[in-house]
């Protein structure tokens, strides 16, 4: 079959969403196959040890080389505009990833306080016990950027908008500075996806993913993405050959399906979080609310520059303590009471007890997460039927 090969950036956003990846193999199927095998039979010894050696391309073992997996990667890396993507066994896997391929004992990272609660877990507790430090900084403060960069900063991270808080960094100001200080520029996509938000197209060196939230959508399997150039790929594979986090082929099939209505899923999102944002601050026990689509948001302007909508989660302090923000939350029935996000049902959670409370209370309060605080990861239900849910929680409160 005459095999056609494709620069995937003559092509808009949603055509490279359907169809990047994806070689049809001589049988002809129209969607996209599931290679579940383990290992892949070679014609005789010349050519396995020629495979194992890299003098020939082809697949070798599941391990590093799957076809389902590449076409998830290739599909990525289209979305993103990155020259490569290497796909992990989940978000936070992508994350140890990044930080083992690309630095050594001794490297310092600067990182935004502002993060998913495992992120600041993985650099306070983790990579600390390998001589890699952290020093968190503000995710909005370019001068306490600057100020935390020492001689042994090789790295800096941070999530744009952050969870849960939303706050939103200047990605172009920190890719400036990084490439100032010799740097790398890493940004967790996870809240705005490609659809959204393309931070390599800001300056930004690395996005990573946890695909188990949008790039999924419907709250099914565990996963991850590194997504850079050619050199940021060849370090990443060779991690993942070695060490092993890989996707199974299974995962990168479903993750590859979500992507094919990323772009309307995630503007949909963004529709309904509008929308029950701008209602809830006009509610009565609602202290504050978190969202970056709100005019009042600090960031509001930056965040209309930077991304094409303001995405699928907001948040929100209940008057009170976590008494009044769990009987809230326990007193809506439509919503799932879950933390994860990023699914086409709408998700409720109490950050500071559950996504954040292995970070301590220490990282809690620099992260500016209180016990008041509720997130909800906005699905795809109709807006009056989630707005009646939670006018039960808002019912709770007096
Ligand atoms: C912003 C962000 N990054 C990374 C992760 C980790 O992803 P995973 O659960 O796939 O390991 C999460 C999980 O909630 C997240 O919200």
């Amino acid at each position: 079959m005459k095999e056609i090969k494709r620069d995937w950036r003559e092509f808009a956003f949603r055509t490279r969403a359907i169809r990047a990846g994806h070689e049809r193999t001589p049988e002809g199927e129209h969607a996209e196959p599931i290679f579940t095998t383990s290992s892949f039979v070679f014609k005789d010894a010349a050519q396995a040890a020629a495979r194992f050696a890299d003098e020939e391309p082809g697949n070798v073992y599941s391990r590093f080389t799957n076809p389902t997996v590449r076409m998830f990667e290739q599909r990525l890396a289209a979305l993103e505009e990155g020259e490569r993507c290497v796909a992990t066994s989940s978000g936070m896997s992508s994350i140890l990833a990044t930080c083992m391929a690309l630095l050594k004992a001794g490297d310092h990272i600067v990182a935004a306080s502002s993060l998913f609660g495992a992120t600041i877990s993985l650099f306070n507790n983790v990579l600390t016990r390998f001589n890699l430090t952290t020093t968190f900084v503000s995710l909005t403060d370019l001068d306490a950027w600057r100020q935390a960069i020492t001689s042994a900063t090789r790295m800096l991270f941070l999530e744009t908008p952050a969870n849960p808080l939303a706050e939103v960094a200047d990605i172009a100001a920190l890719a400036e500075l990084a490439r100032t200080h010799n740097c790398l520029l890493v940004v967790d996509n996870v809240y705005c996806t490609p659809a959204l938000q393309r931070p390599l197209t800001f300056g930004a060196d690395i996005v990573v993913h946890s695909a188990t939230k949008f790039l999924d959508g419907q709250g099914r399997c565990i996963g991850g993405a590194v997504v850079g150039n050619e050199a940021v790929g060849n370090a990443l594979f060779g991690f993942l050959r070695t060490a092993g986090p890989s996707m199974s082929p299974f995962n990168a099939w479903v993750f590859a399906k979500g992507l094919e209505t990323l772009d309307l899923r995630m503007h949909a999102h963004s529709r309904n979080a509008q929308q029950l944002a701008e209602w809830l601050t006009t509610q009565r026990g609602i202290k504050h609310v978190y969202y970056p689509g709100l005019t009042s948001h600090p960031q509001h302007e930056l965040a209309t520059r930077q991304q094409k909508a303001h995405g699928g989660l907001l948040s929100f302090e209940v008057d009170g303590d976590r008494k009044e923000a769990w009987a809230f939350i326990d007193a809506t029935e439509l919503v799932s009471k879950t933390a994860n996000l990023g699914d086409v049902k709408t998700t409720i959670t109490h950050p500071s007890t559950t996504t954040h409370h292995r970070c301590g209370p220490e990282a809690r309060a620099k992260a500016g997460i209180k016990e008041s605080l509720i997130r909800i990861s906005v699905g795809l239900e109709d807006i009056d039927d989630l707005k009646q849910d939670l006018q039960r929680g808002l019912n709770a409160l007096r």
